[in-house]
């Protein structure tokens, strides 16, 4: 192996800086060469094929910082298409031209399923990130449990929906047991919730605040860091009556309610609340609402104004309830070094493994409590149903105490050797070196895309 093309593909995490980085560093000392395709598959379905050498005379070049957020190569949520083969064609022929012998995507799922093609014709692996947490299986035989039921509201006339299981659930066994940008997006939002604590407090309120996640509940359950009063994930429907009883319960103690939900969650039919509820700004358009929104009005009609006027004199249930959003901040900035360290690891894996002379593997962080957590390779093929789709991963049912409305025991289990020496003393050093910094006020942001944008080299077209 010679040179190896890398991509970031999908939403940007914290850590992909890191994982390149790692994966930089191993191909150093291998003396293999390493292109950075820009945004991700955008790049590749432009016929210039914008690239960046990150390692010229086996050197990273600077703008290569493990400890910023984002991406320094540009990400984007374009794919693969299998159907489409002549687009396939020519995303190989340019990656020829670039004489890329190897590819290493970092992504999540969605880019496992995308680069499948590719692997057919290219040494492909993936470097797992997504701080939604749901690349891996719960357990090595979960693929097999999926069936196809038929639909006909479904685009193509089934939907996939998991068979009874009958596998014990155990923490040794789980496969890639984290991602990186996970343990960054808990640490965003378990804070967030810290700090909604105290106005909730002073004000008497109750709120809401909506995490990432897609329809997983790894970073809601996170937030119990935080200390939440409720936590509620998209793996398992919501029972409102046993919410609001749990609120007024609450609110009758403490006169304040911190509710944190998944973006995902869905009511006793299966329904998504934030794709589906209607409400209207101040102006009196119509707008989406998220599921925090959507949570809301259903706790407005539940306890009623009634229930607030006996605590808060004269106010009403919308006044006293309140919703906010962690957004893209947990998706942002600096990753914490958990999630640096093991990112740099997975990089470097997928190195290893393309070196190795392995195609569609996947380099996964795997946890053992007597081992601790180390790297290695797994079969892509491994991760597919029968009808060889990749399915995002669902926290475990055994994570999450229905009744509480928060992490089970082994839920804690789960989270505690992520996190406990999560943060790095770096981390806490940085913030108080860097945020307040007079220079700050004085020079405009220097985007590092200004940097890159000066190293990008094209293939030449024909008729160029
Ligand atoms: O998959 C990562 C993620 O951050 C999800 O948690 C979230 O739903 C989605 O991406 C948001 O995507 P975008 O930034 O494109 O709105």
């Amino acid at each position: 192996m010679k040179r190896i093309g890398i991509l970031t593909a999908g939403g940007d995490t914290p850590a992909l800086n890191a994982t390149i980085h790692g994966a930089v560093t191993r191909a150093n000392q291998l003396r293999i060469e390493i292109f950075g395709l820009i945004k991700g598959f955008n790049g590749l379905f432009n016929p210039r094929a914008p690239h960046v050498h990150l390692n010229p005379l086996f050197q990273e070049i600077p703008e290569l910082d493990p400890t910023k957020g984002g991406t320094l190569i540009g990400s984007s949520r374009d794919f693969v298409d299998p159907e489409k083969k002549d687009e396939l064609d020519l995303i190989i022929s340019r990656l020829n031209k670039l004489g890329i012998d190897g590819l290493i995507c970092i992504g999540g799922d969605g880019t496992l399923n995308g680069l499948q093609p590719i692997a057919e014709r290219l040494p492909t692996v993936l470097a797992p990130k997504t701080i939604d947490n749901d690349l891996g299986l719960n357990y090595a035989s979960e693929p097999d449990e999926w069936v196809r039921v038929n639909d006909a509201s479904a685009k193509h006339g089934f939907r996939y929906k998991r068979a009874e299981s009958h596998a014990v659930f155990d923490l040794n066994q789980i496969i890639n047991y984290a991602t990186p940008g996970y343990a960054t997006a808990v640490y965003v939002s378990a804070q967030g919730v810290e700090r909604i604590r105290t106005t909730a407090e002073s004000h008497r309120r109750i709120a809401i605040i909506e995490v990432m996640g897609r329809h997983s509940g790894y970073i809601a359950l996170g937030t119990a860091y935080g200390r939440p009063d409720i936590i509620l994930i998209p793996e398992h429907p919501l029972d409102l009556e046993h919410l609001a009883e749990r609120v007024k319960h609450t609110y009758d103690l403490q006169k304040n309610v911190v509710i944190v939900c998944g973006e995902g969650i869905v009511d006793e039919q299966g329904r998504e609340l934030g794709a589906e509820t209607k409400s209207t700004d101040p102006s009196g358009n119509i707008v989406l609402s998220g599921a925090a929104e959507a949570l809301r009005s259903k706790l407005i009609q539940m306890i009623g104004d009634r229930y607030f006027q006996l605590y808060r004199r004269g106010e009403s249930a919308k006044e006293a309830i309140f919703t906010r959003k962690v957004g893209h901040t947990q998706r942002g900035g600096r990753p914490i070094l958990f999630d640096r360290f093991y990112a740099a690891l997975l990089g470097s894996k997928a190195v290893d493994l393309l070196a190795e002379g392995r195609n569609n593997a996947v380099s996964i962080l795997q946890y053992n409590s007597t081992r601790g957590f180390y790297v290695e390779g797994y079969d892509a093929n491994r991760f597919r149903d029968r009808w060889g789709l990749i399915h995002a991963r669902s926290m475990h049912a055994g994570l999450y105490d229905a009744k509480l409305m928060k992490p089970s025991r082994m839920g804690i289990d789960y989270l505690l050797p992520i996190f406990t020496d999560a943060i790095g003393n770096d981390d806490a050093e940085y913030m108080r070196q860097t945020l307040f910094d007079p220079g700050n006020l004085m020079q405009p942001y220097h985007s590092i895309n200004t940097d890159v944008h000066k190293r990008i080299r094209y293939l030449k077209t024909e008729g160029a």
